[in-house]
């Protein structure tokens, strides 16, 4: 099945995207607004925080106790894919405009996820004009859509490998994300793929032109199956070129109160995953304490 890109200016893209998370599962965007330039400086500056010692990262742990969304940094092995034993070989930061960040990547960050928050706005609006939804009961998604408070970038850190010790893990173990939609501007490396409906995988360009949108569980409970969640990886790096991978993506949520489904609402669901994912077993070092 050959991918197609869709045109973010085009008329008839919110159609088009329909068409696409319909029978392939997830899309790939061109002439979008977020600036390359801009993404490309803020993979600079957040490179800089995860060359730290892990005491300086750790200034920013995230703090398993408090309930809810959890800003901070998740130091490497935090988390693994649900119903799999090996943590993925990834550290990474959750950006909230609300939680704790570095004073000096403060205003990249923000900048970065109000231009991903903004396409993943207009992309589940897209979504919202597809007929497949009309026969859900009497919420809409842009009622349902989490603007501040769950809503999350995540920057992301695959250091390169110690293949000796690490076969036959991978990045990042297939699975599919818990929130609405994830937005993936282009990594610094390749690596991720997309698996479509029909069980092919997909390589996700990593050109700064292209924005990736995939689908996350909630949406795809919201809408009572008829959008499938995006079963996706991240795989390993030839030896040749076993560098550092960088990712911004976006984590666009529900409303907590939402019900997404008779047995769950969208902070009950998040809760719940959470402990599927491992990252409410992780023990908060002392150094949780700012300076
Ligand atoms: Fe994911």
């Amino acid at each position: 099945m050959t991918i197609i890109i869709l045109d973010y200016e085009d008329p008839f893209v919110a159609q088009e995207a329909n068409r696409e998370f319909q029978q392939r599962g997830f899309i790939f965007i061109k002439n979008h607004p977020l600036s390359v330039d801009l993404l490309s400086r803020a993979y600079g500056e957040w490179s800089e925080f995860f060359d730290q010692s892990l005491g300086m990262k750790g200034i920013y742990h995230f703090n398993v106790e408090k309930a809810g969304p959890k800003d901070g940094y998740f130091p490497l092995y935090a988390e693994h894919a649900k119903g799999i034993v090996d943590p993925d070989i990834k550290e990474f930061y959750h950006f909230y405009p609300w939680g704790q960040t570095p004073h000096d990547l403060m205003s990249i960050a923000k900048k970065i996820h109000d231009g991903l928050l903004k396409m993943g706005l207009c992309v589940l609006n897209w979504i919202s004009k597809g007929d497949y939804l009309s026969a859900h009961e009497d919420s809409n998604l842009s009622d349902i859509v989490d603007h501040g408070e769950s809503t999350v970038t995540r920057i992301l850190h695959y250091p390169p490998l110690d293949f000796e010790n690490i076969s036959p893990r991978l990045r990042s173990a297939a699975h599919e994300d818990v929130n609405l939609l994830t937005v993936y501007p282009a990594a610094t490396q390749e690596g991720l793929e997309f698996k479509d409906n029909e069980g092919i995988w997909h390589r996700v360009p990593s050109d700064p032109s292209i924005v990736a949108i995939g689908i996350g569980d909630m949406l795809a409970l919201w809408s009572r199956g008829r959008l499938q969640a995006t079963t996706h990886r991240v795989i390993n790096p030839s030896p040749d070129h076993n560098y550092s991978r960088y990712a911004f993506l976006l984590f666009l949520h529900a409303k907590n109160y939402v019900q997404l489904s008779p047995e769950h609402t969208a902070a009950s669901y998040l809760a719940q995953r959470f402990r599927d994912n491992g990252v409410l077993t992780q023990r908060t070092p002392k150094i949780h304490q700012k300076f």
